[in-house]
């Protein structure tokens, strides 16, 4: 498997990753939003031979802390004939090292605790947040020290008001 960054001419490809594995086009829609609105700051697509899944970042912005140089990991997507080879992890640890890389100091995803606990992130550390998507799936993962310190209310990429 090769994971390189996402080029223009992918788009085609990203958007069927997201509908294949949402079974829908909500999220698709999310990604290519944030695509045209320059919100994307990481478009990651993994390839197995053929386009096999996705993730996007884009900036979180702590309104009380503004210091704390944050940003959302989603939506993260593997077409289902490629889900349980590990590319969904692949795509994630690559992400969290080029976003330390980038000086960033907390990420923040919405999904099942038991899949991203693995990577570190904790539903505590988000319950300091205050978000449209609190609650037990919201979790953070502090990438330096100043990090831990994210508290209060947040604001989303434009795009995550669209998604129902
Ligand atoms: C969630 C999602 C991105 C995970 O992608 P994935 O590539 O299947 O994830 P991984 O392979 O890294 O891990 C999935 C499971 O496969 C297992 N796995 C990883 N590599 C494996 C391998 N080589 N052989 C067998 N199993 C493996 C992992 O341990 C994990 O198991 P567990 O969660 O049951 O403990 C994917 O299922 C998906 O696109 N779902 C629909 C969209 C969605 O819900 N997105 C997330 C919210 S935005």
């Amino acid at each position: 498997m090769t994971i390189r960054l996402k080029e223009a001419a992918d788009w085609q490809a990203i958007y069927a990753i997201y509908v294949a594995a949402f079974g829908q086009s909500a999220e698709a829609d999310l990604v290519q939003s944030m695509h045209k609105d320059g919100d994307l700051l990481l478009s990651l697509i993994a390839y197995n031979d053929l386009p096999a899944g996705h993730i996007a970042c884009s900036h979180l912005r702590l309104i009380e802390a503004p210091s704390i140089k944050a940003c959302v990991l989603a939506p993260l997507a593997v077409v289902p004939s490629f889900q349980k080879q590990g590319i969904g992890a692949e795509l994630v640890r690559h992400s969290l090292e080029r976003l330390r890389g980038d000086g960033y100091d907390l990420a923040v995803v919405l999904g099942e605790p038991h899949y991203y606990g693995r990577f570190g992130f904790d539903p505590k550390l988000a319950e300091k947040l205050k978000t449209p998507y609190d609650g037990p799936y919201l979790q953070a993962l502090a990438l330096s020290d100043n990090g831990k310190g994210a508290h209060g209310p947040v604001s989303y990429a434009r795009a995550f008001a669209e998604l129902n």
